[in-house]
C-alpha cells in the first residue's frame, strides 16, 4: 500500500524536532536509527480513544535508557513538531502530547477532502491493492462428508473460507478455492451393508439425502446390538478399497446425491469453488506418498502398522497404514499435501478446518517438515510454513447437541429455509409494498421465494457465523440473528438500504466540488476517520486471517451513520441531509452518504453478504 502522506510528514517532523533538540546529548541513540523517520513510521500506534488522535508514536517505548522524563520529552518534541509543521508549507496535521505519546491530529477539512474525492473516484476499488500479485492462495473450506446430509458444522468453515478469499482477492492475491468431500472411511462400509439390509426397496438413485442419513442412523442403532455389522462394514468397505465393482456402483450413486444437494446449498448461498476433489481422488497419490516417506527413512512399524513417529516433537505419531492394510484420513492429507504442493506451488495454503482438528493438522504439518528436511530440499522450494490451519470455534444452537449418528443434526437446509421465510414476514411487516402479488406457501422451495428475502436470510446466517472471532465458540439464536437492530446481519443491510434510500431520493450524480468546511463536525469527522480506516482493516482481515474484523469495522460505521442520520439540533429538530435551497450543503452531505454506501456495500460483499438496495 502506499504510504500513509500524514504518517509520514508527522514522523519526518520528529526526527527534524529530535535532532534540534537532543541528537547532541543522545548521538548514540540516534545513530542506531531510533528517531529517526523509517523507524518513527514503521512503530507508529493508533489511539483507542479515536479524540486522542489518528496516530500515536510511543517514545516512552524507547528512551528508557536515556535517563530523562518520558512526558517531559513527548511534550518537548510534540512542541517543536508542530512548529516544524505549521512553518512548511502549512500541514494538515498538529501534535500534541500525552503521558510519553506524541499524538498526531489531522485536519478534518483536508482529510475529509482526501478520503472522500479519493473514495468516490475508486469506487468500488477502494481499499483494493495488488499487494498480492503472483502470490497464489489456496483456501480449502467447507469440505462436508458425502452420503451425510450438509449440517451447520459445515456451515462456518463455509463461510469464513468464503470470505477470506473474497479478501485475498481484493487485495490483488490469486486464489483457488477448495472443496475436499469426505467420500473415503469405514463409514461408506457402513451405508452399503444398511442400503443393503433396509434401503433395497427403492433404487438408490431415488433416495435422497434424508433418507441416506437414516440408513447411517439405523446402522448405528443396530450394529449396537449386533457387533456382526461392524463386521460386514470394515468387509464392505475393503471390497471398495480394491475397487470392487458392485461396491464401487453405490458408493458413486451416494456420492451423486450428495453432491446435487451441496451444489444447490453452495448456491443458495452464493460460495463458489475453483475446484472440487475429495479424499478418494487422493487413492492414487497415496502409495507414492508412503514411499516417499519410506525412502526418508521416516517410517517405522508399530504394532504391525506403518507410522511417522513424532516423538521428538512431542506429538503422538502419524498413522499412515493400519496392520490390516488400510489407509487414514491422515495419510490422505499428507498425499493431499505434496499433490497440492506439486500442482500449485502456492504462496500458502490454508485449510478452514474446526479447532477439533488442531491435532491432526499439527502432525501432518510436523511430518511434512521432517520429509523436506530429511529430503534436504531448498528452503525456498519447501511448503513447510506456508501451510496453516485455520480454526474455528463451534457453533450452538441452545442446548442442542449433535451427532450424525444418532441423527440429530440441523440440517442446513432447513436452517435456510426458516430464516428466508422468517425475514420475509419481517420486511412483509415493514415495507409491505415490497412483495405485493408474489404468492408463497409453506412448501415453497427456498429458491422461489422473493430474492429480497433470500438475501436477507441468506445474509443474516452468514453473519451470525462471523459477528465474532474465529477462534471464538459462537451461539446461533433466532431472535438476535433476525433483529434488525444491534450487530446483526440486517442491521448493517438495512444501513445500506437506508444510504441507497437517500441517494436514490436525491437522484443526482455526486460531485466533490463543494468547500469541505462544510463537514467540520464531530459526527461528519468520525465517518471521514472510518472512511479512511478501511483500506487498513481489509489488510488486517488478511493477515489475521480474521473476517471478523471487517464485521466489527462495518457495525462501526454503521452505527456512526445512523448517529450523522439522526443528529437533531438543539431543539431537537432532526438535521436533514437534503437541505432544501441549500445545494452545497446538501452535497457535501450527499458525498458522504455515497461514501459510505461504497464502503458499507463493498463490506458486506466481502463477507459474501449481499446489499440490497431496498428493503
Ligand atoms: N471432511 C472432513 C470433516 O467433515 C473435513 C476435511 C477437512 N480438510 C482436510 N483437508 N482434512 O470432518
Amino acid at each position: 500500500m502506499a504510504k500513509d502522506k500524514y504518517k509520514l510528514e508527522f514522523a519526518k517532523a520528529i526526527e527534524v524536532s529530535f535532532k534540534e533538540l537532543f541528537a547532541e546529548e543522545y548521538r548514540t541513540q540516534f545513530d542506531s536509527g531510533i528517531f529517526r523517520e523509517e523507524f518513527i513510521y514503521k512503530n507508529l500506534e493508533k489511539p483507542k480513544d479515536p479524540t486522542k488522535g489518528r496516530f500515536a508514536f510511543p517514545i516512552f517505548r524507547y528512551v528508557k535508557q536515556l535517563g530523562v522524563k518520558p512526558e517531559q520529552l513527548a511534550e518537548n518534541i510534540a512542541k517543536e513538531s508542530k512548529k516544524i509543521l505549521e512553518n512548511g508549507t502549512g500541514s494538515a496535521v498538529t501534535t500534541s502530547s500525552q503521558g510519553g505519546f506524541i499524538n498526531a491530529k489531522i485536519d478534518i477539512v483536508s482529510f475529509a477532502s482526501e478520503t472522500i474525492k479519493e473514495l468516490i473516484s475508486l469506487g468500488s476499488k477502494y481499499g483494493s491493492s495488488s499487494e498480492g500479485k503472483d502470490k497464489t492462495i489456496l483456501i480449502e473450506y467447507s469440505s462436508p462428508n458425502i452420503a451425510k446430509p450438509f449440517g451447520v458444522g459445515h456451515l462456518r468453515s463455509t463461510v469464513i473460507g468464503n470470505a477470506l478469499k473474497l479478501i485475498f482477492n481484493k487485495l490483488g492475491y490469486p486464489t483457488e478455492g477448495i472443496n475436499f468431500l469426505g467420500d473415503w472411511g469405514t463409514q461408506f462400509g457402513k451405508m452399503i451393508v444398511a442400503y443393503r439390509k433396509w434401503g433395497e426397496n427403492k433404487p438408490v438413485e431415488d433416495l435422497n439425502i434424508k433418507e441416506l442419513l437414516d440408513l447411517y442412523v439405523k446402522f448405528h442403532l443396530e450394529a449396537d446390538k449386533d457387533d456382526s455389522l461392524n463386521k460386514d462394514a470394515r468387509e464392505a468397505f475393503k471390497k471398495l478399497e480394491q475397487s470392487v465393482e458392485s461396491e464401487i456402483e453405490l458408493w458413486k450413486q451416494f456420492k451423486d446425491i450428495s453432491v446435487k444437494e451441496f451444489t444447490r446449498i453452495y448456491k443458495i448461498l452464493g460460495v463458489v469453488y475453483d475446484e472440487t476433489t475429495s479424499e478418494s481422488f487422493l487413492n492414487k497419490e497415496m502409495e507414492s506418498a508412503i514411499e516417499r516417506f519410506e525412502r526418508a527413512n521416516l517410517t517405522t512399524i508399530s504394532d504391525g502398522a506403518l507410522i511417522v513417529d513424532l516423538n521428538d516433537d512431542r506429538l503422538p505419531p502419524v498413522l499412515l497404514r493400519k496392520s490390516d492394510g488400510a489407509t487414514l484420513y491422515a495419510t490422505r492429507d499428507l498425499a493431499g499435501l505434496i499433490y497440492r504442493w506439486d500442482r500449485y506451488k502456492f504462496s500458502e495454503s490454508l485449510y478452514v478446518v474446526g479447532s477439533a482438528q488442531a491435532d491432526h493438522f499439527n502432525q501432518a504439518f510436523k511430518a511434512i517438515e521432517l520429509l523436506e528436511e530429511a529430503e534436504n530440499i531448498h528452503v525456498d522450494e519447501r511448503m513447510s510454513g506456508r501451510v496453516k490451519h485455520i480454526q474455528f470455534g463451534w457453533v450452538r444452537f441452545g442446548d442442542m447437541h449433535f451427532s450424525t449418528r444418532k441423527g440429530n443434526v440441523i440440517l442446513l437446509e432447513e436452517l435456510l429455509q426458516k430464516a428466508v421465510t422468517l425475514a420475509m414476514e419481517i420486511i412483509s411487516d415493514k415495507n409491505p409494498d415490497l412483495f405485493d402479488g408474489s404468492k408463497i406457501s409453506e412448501d415453497t422451495p427456498l429458491e422461489n421465494l422473493p430474492q429480497i428475502a433470500q438475501d436477507i436470510g441468506v445474509g443474516a446466517v452468514i453473519f451470525s457465523q462471523l459477528w465474532a472471532k474465529r477462534q471464538t465458540d459462537i451461539q446461533f439464536d433466532w431472535d438476535t440473528v433476525l433483529s434488525f437492530d444491534g450487530g446483526t446481519g440486517p442491521y448493517l443491510q438495512y444501513s445500506h438500504a437506508r444510504l441507497s434510500s437517500l441517494l436514490r431520493k436525491f437522484g443526482n450524480d455526486i460531485t466533490t466540488e463543494f468547500d469541505f468546511e462544510l463537514l467540520n463536525n464531530k459526527e461528519e469527522e468520525r465517518l471521514v476517520e472510518l472512511l479512511a480506516d478501511y483500506p487498513a482493516v481489509i489488510q488486517h482481515a488478511a493477515k489475521d486471517y480474521e473476517p471478523f474484523f471487517v464485521v466489527r469495522y462495518l457495525l462501526k460505521i454503521a452505527t456512526a451513520f445512523n448517529t450523522f442520520y439522526q443528529r437533531k439540533t438543539a431543539d431537537f429538530k432532526i438535521i436533514k441531509i437534503i437541505v432544501e435551497g441549500n445545494e452545497e450543503l446538501t452535497m457535501a452531505r450527499m458525498s458522504l452518504v455515497k461514501a459510505v454506501q461504497i464502503v458499507l456495500k463493498d463490506g458486506l460483499n466481502l463477507l459474501g453478504i449481499k446489499a440490497p438496495e431496498e428493503m
